[in-house]
């Protein structure tokens, strides 16, 4: 068990519990989030992908947008990575191609934030598996 020696160590326990709880109650409300899978097979790596979800999270941070943000795994579109998948609540997910950190900022603040639609937008190619 962590030692409270200081009110600063109170206030990074708060802060900790906080961050997990938040964790925790997105994570039974996810249908309620927008979500962002990140496709990250070796195609997506190298083309930028890791860059391009630090981006989503940042931007999704910075317009206080609720949303998790997870990678996913080959989603069958080497030839236009990076690719994400975007579903936004009572919407249905929506495949962008050639992401990258530009493309990324403009996802977020247009087809998240405004519900405008943005170019790129690939047919979806793939059944999930529940
Ligand atoms: S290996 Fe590139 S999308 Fe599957």
């Amino acid at each position: 068990m962590t030692k409270v020696k200081s009110l600063e160590d109170l206030k990074k326990m708060r802060e900790e519990l906080k961050a997990k709880l938040t964790l925790r109650q997105n994570g039974d409300n996810v249908e309620e989030l927008v979500q962002v899978k990140v496709s990250m097979a070796t195609c997506g790596i190298a083309s930028g992908a890791k860059e391009v979800m630090d981006v989503i999270i940042a931007e999704l941070d910075s317009h206080a947008i609720d949303g998790v943000v997870t990678q996913t795994g080959c989603m069958g579109y080497c030839y236009a990575e990076p690719t994400i998948e975007v579903t936004v609540p009572g919407k249905d997910p929506v495949v962008f191609s050639y992401v990258d950190e530009r493309r990324a900022r403009e996802i977020v603040s247009k087809y998240i934030k405004a519900g405008e639609l943005v170019d790129g937008i690939l047919p979806v190619n793939y059944e999930k598996v529940d």
